[in-house]
């Protein structure tokens, strides 16, 4: 297979630590309200082939505010609706003279198709199961905002694991770094083989057992149709996994709770805990922008 243009991100997996810390040192640097225009003249293309309301609009202003042009196409009202491949998407807009490709798509590998048979550097914002390489590296840099170190944290995940690529990836950065992550959910939200993923994964049969002396808690959304295809009942999962104000407290005291929206309160968790002062979900949002922009900055050669 041809090498993936320079400067993509596809995913955490294949990153070295000391790569990851780089772009959250870069990260570090942004500063969104006072943005350098290190991407003056270039032109970021934004294609999303899936619903997104932070993953978008964050990489939009981080692209933005450093002085790039952007383009949005959605799936919806483009060729793609008249059934135009993702090749043939991907080569149009590079004609169009694109720099960036920023991609959102349903099928894993998606992002690496196009950048191996592009030359600008293609980032992924989320491809069907598989990564989603950008929420981790925010992820992460918000739990350093609070935490000195991921080495040795004890992070625990709860919720539909399966089928998130925002746990994968958080999986694949944390356990980089020698976390302790302990995996919570319905038998059908949980990978076949999921201690064999990373090392230093566990599963618990309770969530009390998975957030008892956590120092992050990441909750998951749970989708009602996926809910559907298991054995239990929407009030089941609400009793057995919900994140709920007495659970938390189970966790160390100065534990900050995550969750990568969007958020469905009364499932998921409830309505106090997405509030609660340890909560840590807007702040992820927020830090989506530096994080987003160092990524741009790094992609083109301009990160310093
Ligand atoms: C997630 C996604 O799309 O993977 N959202 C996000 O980008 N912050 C999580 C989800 O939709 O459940």
């Amino acid at each position: 297979m041809n090498k993936a243009a320079r400067g993509s991100l596809l995913g955490i997996e294949h990153l070295e630590a000391k790569e990851i810390l780089s772009l959250l040192t870069q990260a570090r640097r942004m500063n969104p309200l006072k943005p350098r225009p290190l991407l003056r003249n270039k032109r970021v293309l934004l294609l999303f082939y899936e619903p997104s309301t932070r993953t978008r609009a964050s990489f939009e202003i981080a692209a933005k505010s450093m002085g790039a042009m952007t383009t949005l196409v959605l799936s919806s009202g483009s060729s793609i609706e008249k059934g135009e491949s993702l090749l043939d998407t991907a080569y149009t807009l590079r004609a169009v003279g694109a720099d960036v490709m920023v991609i959102r798509h349903p099928n894993a590998g998606a992002p690496l198709l196009m950048a191996t048979h592009l030359d600008v550097p293609v980032i992924n914002a989320g491809d069907g199961m598989h990564e989603h390489p950008t929420q981790a590296l925010l992820d992460a840099y918000t739990i350093l905002r609070h935490k000195k170190t991921l080495t040795c944290l004890q992070m625990a995940i709860v919720g539909d694991i399966y089928h998130s690529r925002v746990a994968r990836s958080a999986i694949h950065l944390l356990s980089k770094f020698g976390a302790r992550i302990t995996l919570c959910g319905p038998p059908e939200f949980l990978p076949d083989m999921a201690t064999s993923l990373a090392p230093g994964l566990h599963i618990t049969r309770t969530v009390e057992e998975a957030v008892r002396g956590a120092d992050a808690v990441m909750v998951l959304r749970v989708q009602k149709e996926r809910l559907a295809g298991t054995k239990l009942r929407l009030q089941d999962y609400i009793s057995r996994y919900q994140l709920t104000t007495a659970r938390l407290k189970l966790a160390k005291r100065d534990a900050i709770l995550m969750h990568p929206g969007p958020i469905i309160r009364g499932l998921e968790l409830t309505w106090e805990v997405a509030d609660c002062p340890q909560s840590v979900i807007v702040e992820e949002v927020h830090n989506g922008v530096p994080v987003r922009m160092a990524i741009l900055a790094k992609a083109l050669g301009k990160a310093n």
